[in-house]
């Protein structure tokens, strides 16, 4: 048994393949260890070689020095619980934040293509959280990826869209979700214009692509993706139906719903 964080993070990947979220190699996860977590995985890590660095390619100051588990470019989530060292990794931040070192795991390989974007990310929800957002998750869910073909792609759409389509939905996205036009996967301007949106949103989408979550737990980012998707399936439904819509949940009744949770829904989707 390895530590229970990265067993939790296998298990996240495990489920992704499971609900369609990860063909082949599509998607990845990285993880921001707590040092506590750190200490508890230190049997596994190697931290002799203190000159191999590898440049990032973006800054994220913030992060100095801080330790991530993260998927490894090319490897499949039906296989990481096969060989968990071969499809995923632990690296650490240098001191400028600007390059990384692996230190466990990771074998042959190296980390996503989306490692920028999951820095940056990280980067920006420590502050926004209050450093309580420490996963970076992102998958290729079918129907919302559909739905990109078909809205605007604008964040207010999206986000009352989906809203809209699931009572729950609100209440894993009362901030709403970004909207991003297509780009080139793991590109520069993905993680920049990504982590833009992450300073406001939970949730990201990529136009043709997929979607970019974070959360303060496996739990959480993962629900959190999840119900987005279910809540495109039941909206690609309805249009498919071909009927029209009768009837569906309020702006008001939107409120009423984050008001009985304590849940400060962003506004700025209606307006
Ligand atoms: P990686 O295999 O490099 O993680 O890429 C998968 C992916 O989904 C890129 O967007
Ligand atoms: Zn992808």
């Amino acid at each position: 048994m390895y530590p229970k964080i990265i067993e939790d993070f296998v298990r996240m990947c495990a489920d992704g393949y499971k609900l369609g979220f990860n063909e082949a190699n599509g998607g990845n996860a990285s993880y921001r260890l707590a040092p506590e977590e750190v200490k508890k995985c230190s049997e596994y890590l190697d931290l002799s070689d203190e000159e191999d660095w590898t440049d990032l390619g973006v800054e994220a100051p913030g992060l100095s020095g801080e330790y991530f588990i993260v998927t490894a470019s090319g490897s499949l989530m039906r296989n990481v619980s096969l060989d968990i060292p071969g499809t995923l990794g632990i690296v650490q931040l240098n001191s400028t934040g600007d390059a990384y070192r692996k230190v466990w795991g990771l074998e042959g390989g190296r980390p996503t293509s989306e490692f920028a974007a999951h820095i940056l990310n990280h980067s920006v929800r420590k502050i926004s959280s209050g450093g309580a957002d420490r996963v970076m998750y992102h998958l290729h869910p079918v129907n919302l990826i559909a739905l990109t073909y078909i809205l605007p792609l604008e964040d207010k759409v999206f986000s009352k869209t989906l809203w809209k389509s699931m009572t729950e939905c609100v209440m894993v996205i009362p901030e709403g979700v970004g909207v991003l036009s297509w780009m080139v996967p793991g590109s520069k301007e993905l993680a920049l214009n990504t982590c833009d949106k992450m300073e406001k949103y939970k949730a990201v989408v990529w136009a043709h692509h997929g979607l970019f979550v974070t959360g303060s737990s496996f739990d959480d980012a993962f629900g959190r993706a999840h119900t987005i998707e279910k809540s495109a399936d039941i909206r690609n439904k309805i249009i498919q139906s071909g009927k029209p819509v009768l009837q569906e949940i309020s702006d008001d009744e939107l409120r009423n719903i984050c008001k009985s949770l304590n849940l400060t829904i962003n506004e700025d989707i209606f307006a």
